[in-house]
């Protein structure tokens, strides 16, 4: 593995713990109208987890909840041992950074003032704003190569540009948690890798990722822990190379697939065949 390479913002969450966030028994939804259902499933520390299945399947609702945007109905989330439900919502911030699917930025925030928010869990009156911040926010701005926008309106950007901040302000949180809902939405396949990299980068300086990812390859490539959702449940979870095989893709997507080996590495390949593929065989 790649010798441990500086990744600029530092950890500010203290050790890892056997298991650093969990959903014991979690049910939630909207409205009433319940999406998971006694949900058990927990993300173990210093690996990339990814969760995948179809539209709609409840990874965003999940995501939310274990890390605290959403109240579950019944059962607890565990964080570093805790009822997350019983902590101070500077203290999750401190340990959990969150990227949302879609998030929204107040109208006319620059970039630099929007990643500089991922600082305010670490201020207080007793504490205000120091180099130190101003140091980590530059470090973060550099980490997604955004630099250059810095003093540019968030709401002027292209989408791939607009993703590329949003991490960068999750980064400036400073936490070894962070959970990424599609974080490569929007960006062009070189810059999808720029940051999957920057992901794999983290984790190997020892952060906990879980994120969310459509494309089922790049999930394989850069997770060691797959979490396969369907329907509000887990249906398989595991390393991508236990878990991945047509049977399942077909199971959780409906999607037909060949599953073959990776030329370039070390894991499966998922070939999809769709009608086009029927016809010209
Ligand atoms: N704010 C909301 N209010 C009501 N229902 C919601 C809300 N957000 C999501 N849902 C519903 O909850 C279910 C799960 O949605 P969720 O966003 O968790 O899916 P997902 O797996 O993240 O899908 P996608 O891949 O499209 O992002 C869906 O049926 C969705 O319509
Ligand atoms: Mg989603």
């Amino acid at each position: 593995m790649a010798a441990q390479r500086n990744t600029g913002t530092g950890s500010e969450s203290g050790a890892a713990s056997a298991v650093r966030l969990a959903a014991e028994g979690v049910t939630v939804g909207y409205g009433g109208r319940m999406v998971i259902d006694e949900l058990d499933v927990a993300i173990p520390p210093g690996v990339i987890t990814t969760i995948i299945g179809p539209n709609g399947c409840g990874k965003s609702t999940l995501l939310r909840t274990l890390s605290r945007l959403l109240k579950p109905a019944g059962g607890t989330v565990v964080l570093d041992g805790e009822d997350i439900a019983g902590l101070k919502t500077r203290d999750v911030a401190k340990k959990l950074g969150l990227l949302p699917q879609a998030p929204v930025a107040p109208d006319g925030l620059t970039v630099a003032d929007l990643v500089a928010r991922g600082r305010h869990p670490h201020q207080s009156w007793l504490r205000q704003w120091s180099s130190d911040d101003a140091g980590v926010v530059e470090r973060a701005l550099a980490m997604t190569g955004v630099s250059d926008l810095a003093g540019r309106s968030v709401d002027a950007l292209s989408g791939g540009q607009r993703q590329r901040v949003w991490i960068s302000m999750t980064l400036a949180q400073g936490t070894d948690l962070l959970l990424l809902d599609e974080p490569t939405t929007y960006l062009d396949l070189a810059h999808a890798i720029d940051v999957l990299d920057l992901v794999d980068d983290l984790h190997e300086a020892g952060r906990t990722v879980v994120m969310v990812l459509h494309d089922l390859n790049l999930a394989v490539r850069y997770s060691d822990n797959l979490i396969v959702m369907r329907d509000g449940a887990i249906l398989a979870q595991g390393h991508p190379r236990d878990v991945i095989t047509a049977g399942l893709l077909h199971e959780a997507f409906g999607l037909r697939a060949k599953v073959i080996d990776d030329p370039v590495g070390d894991r499966p390949l998922i070939v999809p065949i769709g009608r086009a593929h029927v016809r010209s065989a």
